[in-house]
């Protein structure tokens, strides 16, 4: 999500006048050592492997984006209980300051469909442990797949309490979390309406890696985080705020070369700082920038999930009728034939697409977009009219139409998107120019963990002026089956054979740590109907 999008939404406004185990790891986990302040994390289940992450601090010369430290030697143990009486698999890896004492260790030869424990020790102390679960065998019948999901966790903005409300449940198998991980403002940038919450670290905008590194270290401290970390793996992908806000292949809104010098080392720098600090089994080398964090993982005969990366290949920005232009691309051409070849080539029932950014048309104004064409095409007007927003889907109409096209052409059914980015909730049937009435697939879009929306934008509390926003939606989008533009909070897909569902929790009060969150709306898409239910 955008500030520009952000003002965009109001322009609109004006216009429109667990299991005790769970838990008890979760608790564990904000009981910080000081040789891990930073939590234990796993990420990308696989049906004999996972991945798992931890920071240590072995001294005080070692503060994260420092540079500086000793190598040290890191133990790390997965284990089938709790009290590490059946360890598994061990070992050793050493770390050090070149890549600011970050721990990865790729596990395999592990059970599928397994729980496991895990622990980091440096000398006989030991971290937190964590728990973590390897995702079912390929051809494994199974009957539930249930995932977090969440987007734009904004540290300034408040606290991140749907992730400790995600760890406390004890029945979810992942996280997935779509990007806006973090922010790369200044303090007071991106704020809780005009509020900071809690000041950012550092507190002027992340440029250098040391900037990144810093960043990613205190948002590892929230103990939120690091309760859901070690509670369950997470499955995660970037959006801009990674880099920089509204980023596209070569540049970002918010990045200036003349005074904030080449993107080129920027995105190096950022792109170093995450595969240092996350979860996530990146078939991409930070140093040389080659390779990607776009992959697929598998639940059984169930369900898989590809989870994309709409920044990293994209297209700039552009308005008007550059919106239409084949030549432009959100998803870069390899992505593309990679997705493609994916969905069609998938044997799984269910084909989840983990998406950052909207990817359902939204249109305002009282005439539907596409009953502007004659017109449109005299005066020079995009076939999907005026986007409101072309950082999304919207601003690469060729890309949404490829794919749709494809999805259709090879009759590939019970695709659900789940996507994050825009701080609000909605759920979409996918339909372009061309299948007006014929949806090809859902999309699921979840709210905000913490980012300003739009009665945050006006200043105003929730349920006052985003019903108003929203019944405009509506009106000009009847595939958009419903939209909440106030809340915060997370999704709880559930993933069954003949059904596939998504819970929208929203929290109560997203300054207030101790926030609790109730379930306020669920849609769901049967197997082989491209349509909404509510449920
Ligand atoms: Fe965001």
């Amino acid at each position: 999500m955008t500030v520009d999008a952000a003002l965009t939404r109001r322009a609109l406004l004006i216009a429109g006048g667990a299991t005790a185990a769970a838990v008890a790891v979760a608790g564990d986990a904000t009981a910080a050592s000081p040789l891990f302040l930073h939590g234990v994390a796993s990420g990308d289940p696989l049906p004999d492997g996972i991945l798992l992450w931890t920071r240590v601090t072995p001294d005080a010369q070692s503060a994260p984006g420092s540079g500086a430290g000793p190598t040290t030697t890191v133990t790390w143990q997965i284990a089938t209980d709790a009290s590490f009486a059946g360890v598994v698999r061990s070992g050793e890896v050493t770390t050090g300051p070149e890549r600011d004492h970050t721990v990865k260790v790729d596990v395999r030869g592990l059970q599928a469909a397994t729980t496991y424990w895990y622990r980091f020790g440096v000398a006989g102390r030991w971290s937190p442990t964590g728990r973590t679960l390897t995702a079912p065998a390929t051809d494994a019948a199974v009957a539930l797949l249930r995932l977090g999901v969440v987007s734009c966790s904004n540290w300034e903005a408040g606290y991140f309490a749907p992730y400790r409300l995600l760890a406390q449940r004890g029945d979810l198998q992942a996280v997935v979390h779509l990007g806006d991980y973090l922010y790369e403002y200044a303090s007071g940038g991106f704020t809780a309406g005009g509020t900071v919450v809690r000041q950012a670290q550092p507190t002027h905008e992340i440029i250098s890696l040391a900037d990144y590194r810093i960043r990613h270290a205190q948002y590892k401290t929230d103990p939120d985080a690091q309760a859901l970390h070690a509670a369950v793996p997470w499955i995660i992908t970037w959006d801009d705020h990674e880099v920089a806000n509204d980023m596209w292949a070569g540049g970002a809104e918010n990045h200036d070369p003349a005074t904030e010098g080449s993107f080129a080392a920027r995105v190096a720098a950022a792109r170093q700082a995450y595969a240092e600090w996350m979860p996530v089994r990146l078939a991409f080398d930070p140093e040389s920038g080659e390779g990607h964090i776009y992959r697929r993982l598998q639940f059984g005969k169930l369900a898989e999930l590809s989870m994309l990366d709409l920044r990293s290949y994209r297209s700039q920005q552009a308005s008007g009728a550059a919106v239409d232009d084949p030549a432009r691309t959100i998803t870069g051409d390899d992505q593309m034939a990679w997705l493609k070849q994916g969905l069609a080539a998938s044997t799984a029932q269910w084909k989840i697409v983990g998406n950052p950014d909207m990817i359902a048309r939204v249109d305002v104004g009282t005439l539907p977009a596409w009953l502007l064409g004659p017109v449109g095409k005299l005066l020079g007007i995009p076939s999907n009219g005026y986007a409101i927003n072309t950082d999304q889907w919207d601003g690469y109409n060729a890309d949404r139409d490829e794919l749709v096209n494809h999805l259709r052409a090879n009759n590939v059914r019970d695709t659900v998107l789940i996507t994050g980015d825009i701080h609000s909730s909605w759920a979409n049937e996918l339909t372009t120019l061309s299948t007006l009435n014929s949806p090809t697939a859902v999309e699921f879009v979840v709210p905000s963990v913490t980012s300003d929306n739009v009665n945050d934008f006006v200043g105003v509390p929730p349920g006052l002026v985003g019903p108003i926003a929203a019944s405009i939606v509506h009106a000009a989008n009847p595939h958009v089956k419903w939209a909440e533009l106030d809340g915060h909070g997370y999704g709880v897909l559930e993933v069954r054979p003949e059904s596939c569902r998504m819970d929208w929790y929203h929290v109560k009060e997203r300054t207030d740590p101790r926030t609790t969150a109730s379930k306020v709306r669920s849609f769901k898409v049967n197997a082989g109907v491209s349509r909404l239910v509510s449920s």
